[in-house]
């Protein structure tokens, strides 16, 4: 090794472990914590899907499948999408990933040049951020305020535009944020993008979990804009598949060969099993799906009441199952409310920072447990609230 030479790329910022496996670290010796961090729903794979998974490897689903995914379940996904208001895609213009999750890695390995900027919604989930990193794009973050609900407007977005602008990130409804943009202000937004020729990745994965009405625009579906989107998503949200790694991308037929033999080179294809189960999912009865809402939204207005009983600020949460408060207003930053209330109070939220928040106030919580245990997690916090502002009272 040269001397002085670091042995990581310089394109490798986040060297440290990351906080999110801190805090699990120092869960996992901590009693009967209340997990309220990551976006896993503790909710089960509805059974018919399970069985279909079963079913598959029962019948020798266990090898390689077609390198862009089950060409019956590319067209399942294809219809899918255009049931709920989409684009139309071509089975070939899809592609099947280990989850969404790698579909943004491929996307940013596809598009983006060292330089090239990647206008990204602040907070948003920050697996784009790293994506960004990796790829030596620069990051512009746009950053969004409770203003606006935090979400994105098109007035922000040409704000932040440059010459150099190429990708456009819409998380719809957001995550950490939980908030869902208007349609109209969408179709505003893709003008921004048709202006200034900016690529969109149109990240819908929470698109089936809406409260209270909101819906989302399918951006592809607006005029002009399919040849210039991705459309990403998954079943892991809707379908409570977290574990079986299944997500995808559609895009424009242009751009679509060259992005699949990157994902061809990372992963040959995704899991059989999984896919399968995927096709089940999609093609099978959809009542899982609302079942799954309802209860969410249940335990939405749970965790917001006593948020709200609490004197702890949020953004309204519209979407997706996250909200998204402010939890500074307790008197100490998020990240110390975060540690604070894991070693205190037993319960995991996750500090803004790790999203981008650029003020530190701000915290994720998850609504991935039953009502009585997001009750039991707002004593826990009421209690570490309390002593927080006893202290800074004494002070
Ligand atoms: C906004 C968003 N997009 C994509 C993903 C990736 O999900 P998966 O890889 O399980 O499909 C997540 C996961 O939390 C997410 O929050």
């Amino acid at each position: 090794m040269t001397k002085g030479r670091s042995r990581l790329a310089r394109r490798v910022t986040l060297k440290d472990k990351h906080i999110v496996t801190r805090m699990m670290d120092l869960a996992s010796g901590l009693p009967d914590v209340i997990k309220l961090g990551r976006g896993d729903p503790d909710l089960d794979t509805p059974q018919h899907i399970v069985r279909a998974g079963q079913e598959a490897l029962a019948s020798g689903a266990t090898h390689y499948t077609h390198p862009l995914g089950l060409p019956e379940l590319r067209q399942a996904i294809a219809e899918n999408i255009a049931e709920h208001g989409g684009a139309r895609y071509a089975p070939e213009d899809i592609v099947v990933t280990p989850g969404g999750q790698q579909a943004m890695f491929i996307i940013a390995l596809g598009l983006l040049d060292p330089g090239d900027e990647l206008l990204m919604p602040c907070p948003g989930y920050n697996p784009y951020l790293q994506a960004a990193e990796l790829t030596e794009a620069t990051l512009v973050n746009i950053r969004m305020t409770r203003a606006t609900n935090f979400t994105l407007t098109a007035e922000l977005v040409r704000e932040h535009v440059t010459p150099r602008s190429k990708v456009l990130t819409l998380i719809n409804p957001g995550n950490p944020t939980g908030t869902v943009i208007p349609p109209d202000e969408v179709a505003r937004i893709c003008e921004v993008a048709r202006e200034h020729d900016l690529i969109v990745v149109s990240d819908e994965i929470y698109a089936r979990i809406t409260y209270d009405g909101a819906t989302v625009q399918p951006v592809a579906a607006l005029p002009g804009m399919r040849e210039r989107t991705f459309t990403l998503s998954g079943v892991s949200k809707a379908y409570a598949m977290t574990g079986w790694r299944v997500g995808y991308f559609a895009g424009p037929p242009d751009l679509m060969p060259a992005l699949a033999e990157i994902h061809h080179a990372l992963a040959i294809s995704t899991s059989a099993v999984g896919q399968h189960a995927a096709l089940a999912a999609l093609t099978g009865p959809q009542e899982c799906v609302e079942e799954m809402r309802v209860t969410y939204d249940e335990r939405r207005r749970a965790l917001c009441e006593g948020l709200t009983e609490m004197g702890v600020p949020f953004a309204e949460p519209q979407g997706a199952f996250y909200v998204y408060a402010k939890v500074a207003e307790t008197g100490v930053g998020a990240t110390e409310f975060c540690e604070r209330l894991l070693a205190e109070g037993r319960v995991m939220i996750f500090p803004g920072k790790i999203y981008g928040d650029y003020t530190d106030d701000y915290a994720r919580l998850s609504l991935t447990q039953s009502v009585p245990r997001i009750q039991e997690a707002l004593g826990r916090m009421a209690k570490v609230v309390e002593a927080i502002r006893q202290e800074r009272s004494v002070a």
